[in-house]
């Protein structure tokens, strides 16, 4: 009998790290895939959807200006009842530590439909950082079925909390399958770069760098563009007010910096092709770069992915001004230091991952 499986996707990373996973589904004749969009992200969903061709069956649009955490999560577990009990699917996946995925995980472990993780068995340990992502993913794997853990670290994390070994599948990040299928198709950012320049590539919109850590974040990219007459810099600039308002304060009207919409997935996959060197609080940036061969200095005290900072290839500066600068400025300054960080490793997956999701919920759901 067909299985049904209710996708859900909320913010941009988890559409992009989805996306792979609905193809794989839809490929599937014995199982029906159902996208629920909670639009928790309304303009940076949309991209990628776009880009990927995806059509939710389901849009809750739930996103409110300046929403609040509290306010969010209650109105999506109001709304994620409703559908569950219209819906009745066989299982329900969600993706990553956002709102959405701790909202799905809950209504589905109340609905008492299994629930699979895709991007399980991350931690820092610290439930303030990042928050409220911790929080979210540890709560999130008390209520799965089906852990589908990235790597082998993330699955030995998952076994070191006493989650059942038969629970916990290793599929690679989907991540990389996403960035296969972009990069194939060689794109550009489509900016208007200065080609004799080197390039700065930077993202911010990490929760607990809002305020002063975001400040001293500008204020060491700042003094670099200064101190570097041969640089620009590309920010596509990220729709949380509360990031936008900062960064446009400081940077704007600087000549050498392109402060942008958020690019879509195609076109910052370009823009990370073409960068010099990556700074970011992201998430996902830290999974696609050392895949391309592009160092990242990595804007937080604390990272989940510690696997491209063993490998060498991503570093953790943390948020103080000079420790950043200092950073960025050895990897432009010297060549065999910038050498040893710009290569391509991938140690969070191999383009196959959604694959290997499908087969282990198949298997899961005979
Ligand atoms: C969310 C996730 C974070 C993830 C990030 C990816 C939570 C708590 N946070 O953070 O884990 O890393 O997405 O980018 O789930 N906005 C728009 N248009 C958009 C997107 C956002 O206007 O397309 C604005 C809205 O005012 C919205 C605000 O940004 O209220 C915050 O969005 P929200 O999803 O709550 O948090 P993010 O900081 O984007
Ligand atoms: N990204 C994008 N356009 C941008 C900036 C980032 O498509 O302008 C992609 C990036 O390649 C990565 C994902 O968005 O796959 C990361 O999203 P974000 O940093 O918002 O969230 P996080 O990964 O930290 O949860």
């Amino acid at each position: 009998m067909t299985k049904r499986i209710l996708v859900t996707v909320g913010t941009r990373p988890e559409a992009i790290k989805m996306a792979p996973v609905i193809r794989a589904l839809q490929a599937q004749p014995d199982l029906e895939c159902r996208v629920l969009a909670t639009a928790q992200h309304r303009q940076m969903l949309d991209q990628v959807l776009a880009v990927f061709g995806i059509t939710p069956d389901i849009d809750l649009d739930i996103m409110q200006p300046g929403q609040s955490l509290t306010g969010l999560t209650g109105r999506l577990l109001l709304r994620l009842e409703e559908v569950l009990a219209a819906e009745q699917p066989d299982a329900i996946l969600a993706q990553g530590d956002t709102t959405t995925v701790l909202a799905t995980a809950l209504a589905a472990f109340y609905a008492r439909i299994p629930f699979g993780h895709v991007e399980a068995g991350l931690r820092t340990g610290d439930l303030s950082n990042p928050f409220p992502e911790e929080m979210n993913r540890v709560v999130a794997s008390h209520l799965t079925r089906w852990h589908f853990a990235p790597t082998r670290l993330a699955a030995d994390r998952l076994l070191a909390e006493g989650y059942a070994p038969d629970s916990i599948h290793v599929t690679g990040n989907t991540v990389i399958d996403a960035l296969h299928m972009v990069a194939a198709t060689d794109p550009d950012s489509g900016l208007a770069l200065d080609p004799a320049r080197r390039t700065l590539l930077v993202t911010l919109h990490r929760r607990e760098n809002f305020g002063a850590p975001l400040g001293r974040i500008l204020d060491a990219l700042e003094r670099l563009m200064n101190d570097n007459p041969d640089l620009q810099m590309v920010l596509p600039v990220h729709h949380n007010p509360a990031v936008r308002g900062s960064v446009n304060a400081r940077l704007s009207g600087h000549d050498r910096v392109i402060l942008c919409e958020p690019l879509d997935y195609t076109a910052f996959v370009g823009a990370m092709m073409g960068a010099t060197l990556i700074l970011s609080d992201s998430g996902g940036v830290q999974e696609e770069a050392p895949a391309l061969g592009k160092p990242v200095l990595v804007l937080r005290e604390t990272t989940e992915r510690p696997e491209a900072v063993s490998a060498g290839v991503t570093r953790l500066v943390g948020t103080q001004a000079e420790t950043i600068r200092a950073a960025a400025q050895q990897l432009l300054d010297d060549p065999a230091a910038y050498a040893a960080m710009a290569r391509r490793e991938s140690p969070y997956g191999d383009g196959q991952a959604a694959g290997r999701i499908v087969a282990a919920l198949r298997a899961g759901l005979a």
